[in-house]
């Protein structure tokens, strides 16, 4: 089973660091030395403008045009000359090219650590590829591996070149895009909580950068209990002397408040916290990026985007596999934590904020942690916990959670979740925030559901029999599988008659763009490179999203509450109806029409 073991802790007995050392006060003090690229955050319409602008001249710059090799101080410190109240608005500058010698002198270092594991394997490698592509990498880029597995450059090279078969397989020169790709692609053996391994590899991030103004991005593929060792290490022995270093880490930021203060504190010894890219991938989502277009940019929603015309609204993850290979991370965190508390939390809060001053980070990021600071902690009593059991059908038999070999046989953890929350603001005061979280069910989707209250005095309630729930229009936004944004709304059916009908107003994706929606973590590694901040977590965001849910995970926990078991492949327990009944609602998915 996965130990989590205290942030600041060395890693593992296999490596040879001594924590005593992880402490010293020479360390403290450094940290790594980054350039500004936006220490002021960029609007929307510029940043667009960027992506346009690069994938004609891939380098990096940022929004308003200025090479991001251009400044040298620290980001975010006092006294830097390039901070915000020193800079127009964005929207009011032209973008300035870089000219062909600042083209040609800086370089980009993206550091995987953790290159041999599954996430870099099946997401990070075939994203950057997809960047590549695509022209949106820097002209001067290398990726370099890292990971205690022995391995050369060409090992590397085939390992990811048979995962790169990605979305971008289908088009044409991939087979020599890729060969140029993997060119640019190195390998480094080392541990993880050795300096020394570090500064070996910063000896060959430097031959490659070859003199040019260094950019480097670490990107923490590895569990969560040696992030401090890598980011000492790294930090001290591997960041850039004189360009930018950014460290993208990946979740679980801890289990609750205390271990998420502590990493965060640990961290925040050796990095700052504009150099930390807290990543939640759901935030780079085609329509969970599109949630904010489609409320601010169209009149027909903002409007009714409260407590005046929405009944209730459901955010719903559901698996159709179990943990599969999984279990040992997974038994230490739970659904609560892998899905709902993160993924769920941040598609509500850009759902419920209020309108951002700006499309700037800190203006979102400011809106979001200002809804998740108004609602009100969870209580045992609006949450039921469930898990999965064993099942056979059709011949074939499906295991139970506490099958799986790296999971004690009388585990309590959770594996699907339903909570009701509640937002105290005077926008959504009583509205019902149902979420639902679940592995192994029958179906694999995520989506989002606004179910609109009923019309008042409906000239038409007969034509709708008792039932007038069912009446109600309904938006929902697919997040995944089959991109799509539909409305559900009543319908004359043609003829001479009066019969009604329930009928979809739908954008469904395929249909409407043909071309491949790009991967989350396309986006989330593009917007690291380019120092956009919007969709990642900051360290507020976080504390309050754990200050939601860690009193109800310590009750949880402390009272041992056994999870009501479900079929694998089934619809979940049946205490999620009651648990949705008891606030007047019922689960859109499961209402029959899009089950
Ligand atoms: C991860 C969770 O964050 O998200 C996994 O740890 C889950 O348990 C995964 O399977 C789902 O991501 P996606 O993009 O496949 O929906």
């Amino acid at each position: 089973m996965a130990r989590h073991l205290s942030p600041c802790s060395s890693s593992s007995t296999t490596t040879t660091f001594s924590p005593s050392s992880f402490n010293h006060e020479a360390h403290l003090s450094r940290k790594f030395v980054v350039v500004p690229s936006r220490t002021y955050s960029s609007t929307w319409v510029s940043r667009i403008h960027t992506r346009i602008n690069q994938r004609m001249h891939p380098q990096l710059k940022s929004s308003n045009g200025h090479p991001l090799n251009a400044a040298y101080m620290q980001d975010g410190l006092p006294g830097n000359p390039l901070a915000k109240e020193h800079f127009e608005p964005r929207m009011k500058q032209r973008p300035i090219p870089l000219s062909e010698p600042e083209k040609a002198e800086s370089t980009l270092s993206i550091t995987v650590v953790g290159a041999s594991g599954d996430l870099a394997k099946k997401k990070i490698f075939p994203a950057l590829f997809a960047l590549f592509y695509e022209d949106c990498l820097p002209e001067n880029f290398t990726v370099f591996g890292y990971a205690r597995t022995k391995m050369t450059d060409e090992e590397l090279r085939n390992m990811i070149s048979r995962t790169l078969t990605c979305r971008i397989d289908k088009r044409e020169n991939c087979d020599d895009k890729m060969d140029l790709f993997l060119k640019k692609c190195f390998y480094h053996s080392g541990q993880y909580n050795s300096e020394e391994h570090f500064a070996e590899l910063d000896s060959k991030l430097k031959e490659k950068e070859a003199g040019k103004l260094p950019n480097r991005l670490f990107y923490l593929s590895i569990p969560p209990n040696i992030f401090v060792d890598v980011v000492r290490c790294a930090s001290l022995r591997a960041s850039s002397a004189n360009g930018w270093t950014r460290v993208i880490v990946e979740k679980p930021f801890g289990r609750d408040s205390k271990s998420s203060g502590e990493l965060t504190t640990c961290l925040k010894k050796y990095l700052t916290e504009e150099q930390i890219f807290r990543i939640d991938h759901y935030l780079g989502k085609e329509l969970v990026e599109n949630l904010s277009v489609l409320r601010f940019s169209n009149l027909v929603f903002e409007p009714l985007w409260s407590r005046n015309y929405i009944r209730n609204v459901q955010l719903i993850f559901s698996e159709d596999f179990g943990t599969e290979g999984r279990g040992g991370y997974f038994d230490n965190y739970g659904i609560i934590r892998d899905i709902m508390q993160n993924h769920l939390l941040q598609i509500l809060a850009l759902f419920a904020m209020e309108t951002p001053v700006s499309l700037d980070a800190e203006d979102v990021r400011n809106e979001k942690v200002k809804v998740l600071r108004s609602m009100r902690p969870l209580q045992l009593e609006d949450v039921i916990v469930g898990q999965y059991k064993g099942h056979s059908k059709g011949g074939k038999s499906y295991p139970a959670y506490t099958d799986d070999p790296t999971v004690p046989k009388d585990s309590l953890t959770p594996t699907f979740a339903a909570a009701a929350l509640f937002i105290n603001n005077a926008r959504w005061d009583g509205v019902p925030f149902l979420m639902k979280a679940g592995k192994a069910l029958h179906t694999k989707r995520a989506e989002i559901r606004v179910q609109f209250r009923h019309v008042p005095g409906n000239l038409y309630k007969r034509n709708f029999g008792t039932d007038l729930d069912k009446a109600t229009n309904e938006l929902v936004l697919r997040v995944q599988p089959d991109e799509a944004i539909y409305l559900k709304i009543n319908n004359k059916v043609p003829g001479l008659g009066m019969r009604l009908d329930r009928s979809e107003l739908n954008l469904l994706y395929r249909a409407r763009y043909p071309r491949e929606i790009p991967d989350a973590y396309e986006r989330l590694l593009l917007d690291a490179i380019e120092g956009e901040r919007r969709l990642f977590i900051r360290s507020d965001e976080l504390d309050a999203a754990w200050a939601l849910f860690t009193p109800l995970l310590k009750e949880l926990e402390e009272k041992k509450i056994v999870p009501e078991l479900y079929p694998y492949g089934s619809r979940g327990p049946v205490g999620a109806h009651y648990l949705a009944a008891k606030y007047n609602v019922r689960w859109g998915d499961l209402s029959g029409e899009d089950s």
